[in-house]
């Protein structure tokens, strides 16, 4: 008997499926499906110990920013910086004057942004409106937005939460 015959013998009595093969692939499937339910575990535990233990980030603790320098903006114009982890707009208003407040609408939470052509604050999901200081002027927005103080240092401007100085 030929070596192709013995084995086209062991296929078809299933002795392939049953030969020393199969402990190596039982094992394989086993490791496989444990590494399954283990990604599954930490998917779901990861999101949860990150509520739980929020991390730190560099300036939760800090109530200044560097919001950016002189001549970054043109009067009746505005951009977007980040206070912490939470979006904020410096605005340059039409008289010259520099306006910082929080980015996050008092409605739902979207960013606002400002709008040149309004000469206002605008949040495009619902069509909130503020002042460039925060103030709620029409819309859904039940509140102002958070106002902070600016302060120049040479060329920078910075920000920094009111009451803090
Ligand atoms: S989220 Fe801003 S107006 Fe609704």
């Amino acid at each position: 008997m030929d070596g192709s015959s013995r084995s086209r013998r062991k296929a078809l009595s299933g002795e392939s499926l049953n030969g020393p093969g199969q402990p190596k692939r039982r094992r394989f499937v086993e490791i496989f499906l444990g590494a399954g339910v283990a990604a599954s575990l930490a998917s779901f535990l990861y999101p949860v110990l990150r509520y739980v233990f929020p991390p730190e980030t560099a300036e939760a603790g800090s109530d200044t920013v560097l919001a950016g320098r002189v001549g970054d903006l043109k009067p009746n114009t505005g951009k977007i910086f980040h206070f912490g982890t939470r979006p904020a707009l410096l605005i340059l208003t039409p008289d010259g004057q520099y306006s910082a407040i929080s980015a996050v609408c008092t409605h739902l939470g979207c960013t606002v942004q400002y709008r040149s052509d309004l000469r206002s604050v605008w949040c495009a999901c619902h069509n909130g409106m503020y002042t460039t200081d925060g103030r709620n002027i029409s819309g859904p927005p039940p509140r102002p937005l958070e106002k902070y103080e600016v302060f120049l240092q040479g060329e920078e401007i910075h920000v920094r939460r009111q009451g803090n100085a």
